[in-house]
C-alpha cells in the first residue's frame, strides 16, 4: 500500500452486534479492513474465560455458548444509560450476564469483575484499532466513529469517553445513516433525496437526506434504539420456549446454557428464513427430565410464521418512517431512493413493506453491512489535511433538548430535527431573594413531561449576584456541536460575567 500517513483517520462502525472498520487509501478509494482470517466483521462481544483471559470479537463469540454468564454482548444498548432506566430491566430479562448499579452508571459483572459499559466499548474499539494497525503497518490513532442517529447526548459522550480510555482520538462522531448516505453519494455528483432505512442488530434509524453533490443535508431523523435484529430473535426464542413448555411442561428460560443454544439457533433460523420458506429448528439433548431422560427440541418454523410473530416490530419501524416523512414535510413521491442499511433489512417482508409504501423496490445501492464504516472512512479522509475531498454534513438532533419547567413540564430549548451545530440563548433569573446558585435539570426527549425523557444532567451556575428575587438577569446558552453534543453555560447580562458551569449527571 502506498503512502498512507500515520495520522490517517480510519472509520469505525461500532455496531450492537457487529463492528467494522474501513480506511480511505491515498487515492480516495475506500477499503474495508480485514482481520488476519480475512473476515471484516468483529463481533461486538467481550468475554473473560475461566483462566481470566479477556476475549474480544470472534474469540469471545466462539466460547459464548459455554460461558454465557461471562460473555457481554449487545452492550451498546446500555451505553450512556442510567441503571434505573426501565430498558435496563428489559435487557436483563434476556441477558445471561448480570447488570448492576455502578453508582449512577450501568455496570456489568463478568468473571467476578465489574465493567462500566463504556469500558466494554473501549475494549471492542481497541480490538478494531489493533486489527486496523495490523493492516496499516503502523498504529492507528485517529478515527471517525459512528453512532445511531437516535443516540442522545449522554450516549454520544460515552462513546467519546470509550475512545479516550484507550488513547484513540475520536476525531468526530457521525450518525450511522448519514455515514451510509456518504457511502452511497460521495463522488457521484448527485442531486437526490434519499431515505436511509437502517435496521441493524440493536437499533433502528431512519433519516431523510438531501444530497447535493458534496453537501449532505439531513432533513429529518427518527428511530428507536430498542428495535433491531435482537428483538426479532427474541420473538422466536419465546415461541420456541412456549412450544417446549406445551410439549414437555418444562421451562427452559432459567437454564442459561440451553437459552444460549436456543438464542444462537433462533438467529440462524431467522437468517435462513430470509432465503428459505421453511426450516427445521432442532437442538438435541437440550435438557433432561427429573428421572434423567434426555429431551430434545424438534420443531419446524416457516417464514410465514416468523412474519406473523414479528409483524408488530415491522409495524413499529414503518410508523417511524411515517413520522419522519411528516417531520420533513414530504410524501413518498418526494423520495428518490429508499436505501437499505443493516443486516436485518435482508428480511423479505421488510423490503416488501417498503416497496409497497414507496411504490418501487428499495435500492441496494450500498452494502448493508459495510456502508456505515465506508461512509465513516470517507468522512475521516475528508477531515485529513492531505485530502482534496471536502464534504459538508448538515445533520440534526434526533430528539428535543430542554429543561424542566414548573410542574415538571419539558420546556423545549431546541426541538427535534433542529439543525446542528446550533446555539440558543435563554433568559433566566433568581426566584428567591439573595439566591447564589441556579440549578436546572436538562433533558432530552420528546415527551411533554421532563421526567419521562432522558436526564442529561443537572447544571448548576454558582456565583449568582445576591439580589432580590427576579432582579438578576442571566443568560443561559445551550450549544450543540456538529456531533450532537451539548454544552451549557451562563452569564450575567448586567456585569457580563461568565459563570462557572458544573455538569452533573444525577439520578432522578
Ligand atoms: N439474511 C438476514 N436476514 C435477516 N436478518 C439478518 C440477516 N443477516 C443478518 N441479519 C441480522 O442483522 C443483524 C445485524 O445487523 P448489523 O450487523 O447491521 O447490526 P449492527 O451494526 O451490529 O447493529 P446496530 O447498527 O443496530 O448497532 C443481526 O440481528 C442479524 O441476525
Ligand atoms: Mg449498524
Amino acid at each position: 500500500m502506498e503512502r498512507l500517513r500515520p495520522d490517517v483517520i480510519i472509520g469505525i462502525d461500532l455496531g450492537t452486534t457487529n463492528s467494522c472498520a474501513a480506511v480511505a487509501l491515498p487515492d480516495g478509494q475506500v477499503r474495508i479492513i480485514p482481520q488476519r482470517n480475512g473476515d471484516a466483521i468483529v463481533p461486538s462481544i467481550f468475554a473473560i474465560d475461566d483462566k481470566g483471559n479477556e476475549l474480544v470479537g470472534h474469540e469471545a463469540k466462539r466460547q459464548w455458548q459455554l460461558n454465557p454468564r461471562n460473555t457481554l454482548y449487545a452492550t451498546k444498548r446500555l451505553i450512556g444509560r442510567s441503571p434505573r432506566d426501565e430498558v435496563v430491566d428489559s435487557v436483563q430479562r434476556s441477558a445471561a450476564f448480570r447488570i448492576e448499579d455502578g453508582g449512577g452508571e450501568v455496570a456489568l459483572a463478568c468473571q467476578g469483575r465489574r465493567f462500566r459499559v463504556h469500558e466494554v466499548s473501549a475494549r471492542i474499539l481497541a480490538k478494531i484499532r489493533d486489527v486496523a494497525s495490523d493492516f496499516l503497518g503502523f498504529r492507528a490513532g485517529r478515527a471517525v466513529v459512528t453512532v445511531p442517529a437516535y443516540f442522545n447526548d449522554r450516549q454520544r459522550q460515552a462513546v467519546k469517553a470509550a475512545g479516550r480510555l484507550i488513547g484513540l482520538e475520536v476525531v468526530r462522531i457521525i450518525n450511522e445513516p448519514t455515514a451510509a448516505a456518504l457511502a452511497y453519494g460521495v463522488g457521484k455528483s448527485l442531486r437526490e433525496r434519499v431515505l436511509i432505512f437502517d435496521l441493524g442488530g440493536g437499533t433502528f434509524d431512519v433519516s431523510i437526506i438531501e444530497i447535493r453533490d458534496r453537501v449532505f443535508e439531513v432533513k429529518a431523523t427518527g428511530g428507536d434504539i430498542f428495535l433491531g435484529g435482537l428483538d426479532f430473535d427474541e420473538v422466536l426464542v419465546q415461541r420456541v420456549l412456549q412450544a417446549f413448555q406445551a410439549e414437555h411442561g418444562l421451562d427452559l428460560s432459567q437454564d442459561p446454557v440451553a437459552m444460549q443454544r436456543i438464542r444462537d439457533l433462533a438467529e440462524r433460523t431467522k437468517i435462513d428464513l430470509s432465503s428459505r420458506t421453511e426450516v427445521p429448528f432442532s437442538i438435541p439433548f437440550i435438557t433432561m427430565t427429573d428421572d434423567g431422560r434426555p429431551l430434545s427440541l424438534d420443531l419446524r418454523l416457516s417464514r410465514r410464521e416468523l412474519e406473523e410473530l414479528t409483524a408488530p416490530l415491522v409495524r413499529r419501524a414503518l410508523l417511524r418512517v411515517e413520522r419522519v416523512m411528516e417531520d420533513a414535510g414530504l410524501a413518498p413521491g418526494d423520495i428518490d431512493e429508499v436505501m437499505l442499511v443493516g443486516g436485518q433489512t435482508r428480511m423479505p417482508v421488510i423490503q416488501r413493506a417498503l416497496a409497497e409504501r414507496f411504490g418501487r423496490p428499495p435500492s441496494k445501492g450500498v452494502h448493508p453491512d459495510e456502508a456505515v464504516a465506508v461512509g465513516a472512512a470517507l468522512y475521516g479522509w475528508s477531515l485529513q489535511e492531505d485530502s482534496d475531498l471536502r464534504l459538508q454534513l448538515l445533520d440534526v438532533i434526533p430528539m428535543a433538548i430542554g429543561l424542566e419547567a414548573a410542574g415538571g413540564r419539558m420546556r423545549v430549548v431546541l426541538p427535534r430535527n433542529a439543525p446542528i451545530p446550533n446555539a440558543k440563548a435563554l433568559p433566566a433569573t433568581n426566584s428567591v431573594d439573595g439566591q447564589q446558585a441556579l440549578s436546572v435539570r436538562i433533558f432530552q426527549g420528546d415527551d411533554p413531561l421532563a421526567e419521562r425523557n432522558d436526564l442529561l444532567g443537572e447544571f448548576t451556575f454558582d456565583g449568582v449576584r445576591p439580589c432580590p428575587a427576579g432582579q438578576v438577569r442571566l443568560r443561559m446558552l445551550f450549544e450543540v456541536n456538529v456531533e450532537g453534543i451539548l454544552t451549557v453555560s451562563a452569564s450575567d447580562r448586567d456585569t457580563g460575567r461568565q459563570m462557572r458551569t458544573t455538569v452533573r449527571v444525577t439520578e432522578s
